[in-house]
């Protein structure tokens, strides 16, 4: 394999990355939480949602690594480290801001507090907590399709 076939298979499992996470996040948010919103027996809204959620995170957390990794070696590869410093670039701006979201979230909130703090609110206010949590998703999966129209545009020669 030369050089450029890493480049390609670099590209391929970037998109394979994302495509398992963004798509996982895209069913948690149109498709599971509006679900869970719909159990009134909330002691068991929230145990369905644990064990759902905590299934897809493990695969959320490998997607995210194979991304960032992926993503990193193909801007080593193609020296284009400056595009950070053009605005015209800000889905690269914007890809490399939710994977950093999606990482602290991930790797360090969630097993700190994050799930602690979430199964406390839920305890308190079951329907303000998962009101809560449905609009993050819905933040973080609006931004997330934004970043893939603008990457995939963008590296495709799309000049913004
Ligand atoms: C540290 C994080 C990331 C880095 C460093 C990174 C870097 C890159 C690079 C260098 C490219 C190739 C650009 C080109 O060929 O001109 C790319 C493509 C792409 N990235 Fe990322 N990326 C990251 C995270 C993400 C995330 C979180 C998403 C999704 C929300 C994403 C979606 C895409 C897509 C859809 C493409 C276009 C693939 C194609 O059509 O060929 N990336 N990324």
């Amino acid at each position: 394999m030369n050089n450029f076939d890493y480049l390609i298979l670099t590209r391929t499992l970037h998109v394979i990355g994302v495509v398992t996470w963004i798509g996982g996040v895209a069913f948690v948010t149109t498709v599971l939480i509006p679900s869970l919103k719909k159990i009134t027996d909330t002691n068991n809204r929230l145990e369905l949602f644990e064990q759902l959620e905590g299934k897809f995170s493990l695969q959320a957390r490998i997607a995210t690594l194979v991304t960032g990794i992926s993503g990193y070696y193909m801007l080593d590869f193609l020296n284009a480290w400056d595009r950070y410093q053009h605005l015209q670039f800000w889905w690269m701006h914007l890809m490399t801001f939710i994977w950093a979201i999606f990482t602290i979230v991930l790797f360090v909130l969630e097993p700190l507090f994050l799930h602690r703090w979430f199964r406390e609110q839920a305890a308190k206010d079951s329907d303000n907590a998962f009101a809560w949590l449905h609009r993050m998703h819905n933040i973080l999966l609006t931004l997330s399709i934004i970043a893939v129209a603008g990457a995939v545009a963008g590296s495709h020669g799309y000049q913004f």
